[in-house]
């Protein structure tokens, strides 16, 4: 049927008639008529949209806030006043209704090792072990860090955190001891829940050894973690090592055999904090957003339900992991909130081939998918046969986030993976909005490939110039702000006010700046150019230069380090590392892959850099800054440097591009 079809005219790609038929939203008159109706009302409209949740108490205002810095301190509360608890929302809600269906589907690193979790049963499990958190004495308000795998655990873990109103702090399993030791120390929590190990690919590795790194050197630092809950994933024999120390570390299973399988929630304000998540900026430490209860469950319940088109049954699947916001928000709450049936993977893409996601869709019969363009781009060059062999029958939506996509990934993931027969959401949104802020509904605004295209509700993005002045209408580009609060966004950063002001809105007065720079087209469409401060984009995830270089510079060898981003084939952008020794240190391979290493100790495999270049000296200002445009260039192979006049020493180029591949 040719109507089943995305149909392309004149460079926009316009959903299947059968897909708009079933949408949500179907119309770009009614995406316009709601979008406007959210800007020019917000809290008429943000109101409405928090009907269907269970509020113990209802607000008393809807909107209260201050995005001037010149006007005293920035402030965001929504639905202030309202008594509601996020779990209760995502599961308690649902028993009377949905208590047999799959909450859970859990697929294994191993294929043929799966778990189907219903929402009854989570109930049980989330009860239990908020039992179990209890009896540590844990309480509202405090910190409980989750260094766990993509196991449903992590999920049991989070829920049963927010029933009781602990905050969770969730840190990525691919993240060093040292990158877990400080998330440990700045938000000093009061447990941390891991596991003995993990699998990646074939092969199972610790992290309860790692875990266990961290907490010595955080005790250094002066913060004791007095208890440690072990989940038991990889189990004995299978080569990793498990050790526990008596009177802080016990294990799951063992804990929750004896808990209770009921447990009252916390009612919770609706500014109370739900989580943190630590990300990366252009200076210093990742810094903890802070997220809070009722804005966000409502914002990330919304976005799920149109962004995706989610209908009652659907098979839902992000690839994330849940150590990203993606998988808080698109995993975790969202799907929970609207009591979809959520796949949650532990394995990776490539693993036992490149056909394993396309294995996983047809075996749970996955509605809806959602990954990263660089996920998109590994498994594109290992051929078309590894997704042809399989039906894929089942999906009806594909989704993509984390960094542009590139129109032949694009084109490849429309063609072969959707058959033509899918469209395509590309989200693009942050660590800090919570939701997705800018992205195409379906059924109702015809895409671009590279392009987020328009905004979500009540979302009012604009685009700055250097002074801070809006540049108005169309064909136009600049720096990426949002004029006004959404009810997913951060409400500050952990541990400092002071920090979420400076970094968020003290660039332009009166914006939320986002970091991203974009352009307008004649359409009014998003496109995202990418970050213009000092954060490069890997694999979708994002990465300070500041970290990589500090961690550089904590190696014995190294005098100075300047690190800078390049175009990357499969990762979007990779880590261009210069490096300059302290004298008397000599320059060698073996260096090289030393220096690597330590990185990946320092801060996680996703911080390897991926070229090393030594740099007998960097240019540099009169006044000693770094001229990073000279080095991002040079990364990119160009040879055209621009302007180097200004340098201190202008020869110190020609000497790195000599240096350059030794
Ligand atoms: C940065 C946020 C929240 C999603 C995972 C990343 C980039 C994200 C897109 C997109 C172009 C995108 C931006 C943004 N980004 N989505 N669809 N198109 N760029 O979360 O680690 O907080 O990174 O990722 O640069 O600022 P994050």
């Amino acid at each position: 049927m040719a109507d089943d079809k995305v149909l392309e005219k004149n460079g926009l790609y316009y959903p299947p008639q059968s897909f708009v038929d079933k949408a949500h939203i179907n119309s770009f008159e009614q995406y316009q008529q709601m979008y406007k109706r959210s800007i020019d009302d917000p809290e008429g409209f943000w109101g409405e949209m928090a009907q269907g949740f269970h509020w113990e108490k209802t607000w008393d205002k809807v909107l209260e806030f201050n995005y001037h810095r010149s006007k005293g301190p920035i402030s965001i509360e929504w639905y202030k006043g309202a008594k509601t608890n996020m779990t209760y929302n995502c599961i308690d809600r649902h028993l009377e209704t949905r208590g047999d269906q799959p909450a859970l589907l859990w697929e294994g690193n191993e294929p043929g090792e799966d778990r189907i979790i219903t929402y009854r049963q989570l109930y049980e499990h989330v009860c239990k072990f908020a039992n179990v958190l209890k009896g540590f004495g844990i309480k509202k308000g405090d910190r409980v860090t989750i260094y766990l795998p993509m196991i449903p655990e992590l999920a049991i873990s989070m829920l049963a955190c927010a029933r009781i109103g602990a905050i969770h702090s969730v840190v990525f399993g691919g993240f060093s001891a040292e990158s877990l030791k400080d998330r440990i120390v700045d938000s000093k929590c009061s447990l941390v829940i891991t596991s003995d190990g993990t699998y990646r690919g074939g092969k199972a590795v610790t992290l309860k050894q790692i875990a266990d790194e961290a907490m010595d050197h955080s005790e250094k630092e002066g913060v004791t973690v007095p208890k440690v809950v072990v989940v038991e994933r990889v189990g004995a024999g299978k080569g990793i090592e498990c050790p526990m120390k008596q009177g802080r570390d016990q294990y799951w299973h063992d804990l929750v055999a004896t808990a209770e399988g009921d447990c009252p929630v916390e009612w919770m304000d609706a500014e109370d904090p739900l989580f943190i998540l630590y990300t990366s900026g252009s200076t210093g430490k990742p810094k903890g957003v802070q997220h809070t209860t009722a804005g966000y469950m409502v914002y990330v319940s919304l976005t799920h339900k149109y962004v995706f088109d989610y209908h009652d049954g659907d098979v839902y699947w992000c690839t994330a992991d849940i150590g990203w916001v993606t998988g808080h928000s698109y995993i975790l709450y969202g799907p929970l909130l609207n009591g979809a049936q959520s796949l949650m993977f532990e394995g990776v893409p490539t693993y036992p081939d490149s056909g394993r996601f396309w294995d996983v869709v047809d075996k749970w019969k996955v509605d809806i998918f959602y990954t990263a363009p660089t996920a998109i781009r590994a498994v594109m060059r290992m051929g078309d046969d590894f997704v042809t062999k399989y039906s894929r029958k089942s999906l009806q939506l594909l989704g993509t986030v984390g960094e542009p996509i590139n129109p032949e990934a694009w084109r490849w993931y429309n063609e072969v993976v959707g058959d033509s027969h899918c469209p395509i959401v590309d989200t693009w949104w942050q660590t800090e909005t919570g939701g997705i802020l800018i992205t195409p509904l379906p059924g109702a605004i015809p895409t671009k490939p590279g392009s987020a295209t328009l905004p979500f509700f009540g979302v009012q993005p604009c685009l700055l110039d250097d002074e801070g002045k809006e540049v108005e209408g169309n064909g136009v580009s600049g720096r990426l702000a949002i004029k006004a609060p959404w009810p997913g966004q951060l409400r500050t950063t952990y541990g400092s006010h002071e920090r979420f002001e400076t970094v968020y809105f003290s660039d332009f007065d009166g914006f939320y700046f986002t970091g991203d720079g974009a352009k307008r087209d004649e359409d009014g469409y998003y496109w995202i150019t990418g970050r213009v401060d000092d954060v490069i984009n890997v694999s979708g995830h994002r990465m300070g230069t500041a970290e990589v270089e500090s961690a550089l510079v904590s190696h014995p060898t190294v005098a100075e380090a300047a690190v800078v981003g390049f175009p990357h084939e499969i990762k979007g952008q990779g880590i261009y590392a210069y490096v300059t020794l302290k004298v008397g240190e000599e320059y060698s391979e073996q260096l090289k892959k030393d220096l690597v290493l330590h990185v990946r100790k320092e801060i996680g495999p996703i911080a390897s850099p991926d070229v090393i270049h030594w740099a007998p000296a960097l240019p540099k200002t009169r006044s000693g800054k770094i001229m990073r445009r000279i080095l991002r260039k040079m990364a990119a192979g160009e040879s055209d440097f621009g302007d180097t006049s200004t340098l201190a020493d202008p020869s110190v180029v020609g000497t790195l591009v000599e240096m350059k591949g030794k």
